[in-house]
């Protein structure tokens, strides 16, 4: 099973960023830990901080890989083109944060991509996106 984790703009700074909300892991250390959790798993990582970078990845994956899980980042409240890729392809995509988005400013509450995802997994730390590849895993059962 292959599944490609994309992270969008500013989660390359984990583990430096606002810490008290998005944590003190770094996301190359949690993806060492899953890839080790799910050693069955051909997992790929990918970050850009760039909107079209992240549709150029989506678009190029997304219609052979077994499972995508996103994390937009900002984007997500942004980027009609970031959804408009996931209608476009054929991969399923979990969306996911790190935070509880709809705890927090009105503007994050909004998501452009959400319909078009498999479903939302937000607020649950880091662990978002291993609950996001457990449900993957239930699929292929
Ligand atoms: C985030 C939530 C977004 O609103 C924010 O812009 C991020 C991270 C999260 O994982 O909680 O960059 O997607």
């Amino acid at each position: 099973m292959k599944i490609l984790i994309i992270n969008g703009p500013n989660l390359n700074l984990l583990g430096k960023r606002e810490k008290t909300i998005y944590g003190e892991s770094s996301f190359e250390d949690y993806f060492k830990e899953l890839q080790s959790e799910f050693s069955a798993i051909d997992f790929e990582y990918y970050q850009s901080n760039v909107e079209g970078e992240l549709i150029n990845k989506l678009h190029e994956v997304g219609f052979s890989y077994d499972a995508i899980i996103m994390n937009a980042g900002a984007y997500t409240h942004t980027s009609i083109g970031i959804g408009d890729a996931i209608a476009g392809i054929e991969t399923p995509v979990i969306e996911v944060h790190i935070s509880n988005v709809y705890a927090r400013e009105e503007y994050r509450h909004q998501s452009l991509m959400a319909k078009n995802c498999v479903g939302i997994i937000a607020g649950m730390g880091l662990n978002s996106y291993r609950l996001a590849v457990l449900h993957f895993l239930s699929l292929n059962k």
